[in-house]
């Protein structure tokens, strides 16, 4: 779908992007994370050509964008800014409906579509007429997504789409993210500094220093395998958090022990991970699961051992 090949970017004496080559599937969700001035909005940027790069070519759908008119290949790309770039002097309504007068879209559908996303990210109509700094940083983040959505495009580029959120706020936009229909068949991707998010929110994720990839992977691939002492200690500190929320609860299915339920309403194991588990478990007692007809009840004690176990099995 999309298709970088040695690709490189110097501004003046830096370089930015060094040679570096990556593909993303279609409908995937390709996150791009590194520390600060790594070049991931530069990479990002050059996918919608917002900057050419130096050397190398970037495809989409198999087409060298370079024979694509700008105007055309934008508008087929949502793009997210980093800090929003919403335009101060414009309402959110005139924000959100950039791309649709592009497009030649009637009042009417403007409006409708408008309503539509507002509503979808949980922001109220009345914003509609307000100006960028009259909204909270989380709903300017919002709007930046809804304007970024509105002519549905098929390709979704998202600089730090959470960039500027405490972290309460960012865990429940992110929770909002990874459950938007319209987010759903995109291929979306999105920058982020944050481990955790990059690990939450990607099926993918492209490790980057220096203006080079370190390693592009599954995050499980990078948190087990990583390919040097850099990955390794880029993960360092997240790894515990991070390895209880790739191991899912049926992983663990066999090593629980064997109660039965007394017609008790159950949750389906299959969607949670051992981390999602000990969350519930912070609050009930007990949780009652079932998986393949199979029923059983897990209290934190059972879910600590279970895990015990199926390390010592080395099952992953
Ligand atoms: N227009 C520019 N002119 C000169 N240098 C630039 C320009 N844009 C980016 N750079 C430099 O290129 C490098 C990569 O920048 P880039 O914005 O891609 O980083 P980033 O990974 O997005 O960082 P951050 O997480 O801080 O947003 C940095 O050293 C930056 O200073
Ligand atoms: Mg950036």
């Amino acid at each position: 779908m999309i298709e970088l090949k040695n690709i490189s970017k110097t501004f003046g004496e830096t370089q930015a992007v060094k040679n570096i080559s990556f593909s993303v599937k279609k409908g995937e969700t390709l996150v791009l994370l590194g520390t600060s001035g790594c070049g991931k909005t530069t990479t990002l940027k050059m996918i919608n050509r917002l900057i050419e790069p130096e050397n190398g070519e970037i495809f989409i759908n198999g087409e060298n964008i370079k024979t694509i008119q700008e105007e055309k290949l934008r508008l087929g790309i949502g793009y997210v800014l980093q800090n929003h770039g919403l335009f101060p002097h414009f309402t959110i309504a005139q924000n959100i409906a950039i791309v649709p007068k592009l497009l030649k879209w009637d009042n009417d559908k403007i409006n409708k579509r408008t309503n539509e996303l507002l509503e979808k990210l949980h922001l109220p109509l009345q914003i509609k007429e307000k100006y960028p700094n009259q909204l909270s940083g989380g709903q300017q983040q919002r709007v930046g997504l809804a304007r970024a959505l509105m002519a549905n495009p098929p390709i979704l580029l998202m600089d730090e789409p959470l960039g500027a959120l405490d972290p309460i706020t960012r865990n429940q936009i992110r929770q909002e993210f990874l459950t938007l229909d319209e987010l759903l068949n995109k291929t979306i991707v999105m920058v982020t500094h944050d481990v955790e998010e990059a690990f939450e929110l990607g099926d993918r994720i492209c490790l980057m220093n220096e203006g080079e990839i370190l390693q592009m992977g599954y995050p499980n691939e990078l948190l087990t395998r990583p390919k040097n002492q850099l990955v390794s200690n880029f993960l360092e500190g997240h790894k515990l958090k991070l390895s209880l929320k790739t191991v899912s609860l049926i992983s663990l299915w066999d090593f629980f022990p064997n109660h039965k339920s007394e017609n008790l309403e159950s949750l389906n194991a299959e969607s949670f991970t051992v981390w999602s588990a000990l969350d519930i478990l912070q609050d009930k007692k007990t949780i009652h699961l079932n998986f393949k007809g199979e029923q059983k009840n897990l209290d934190a004690i059972g879910l600590v051992s279970a895990l015990e176990k199926y390390k010592q099995n080395g099952t992953e």
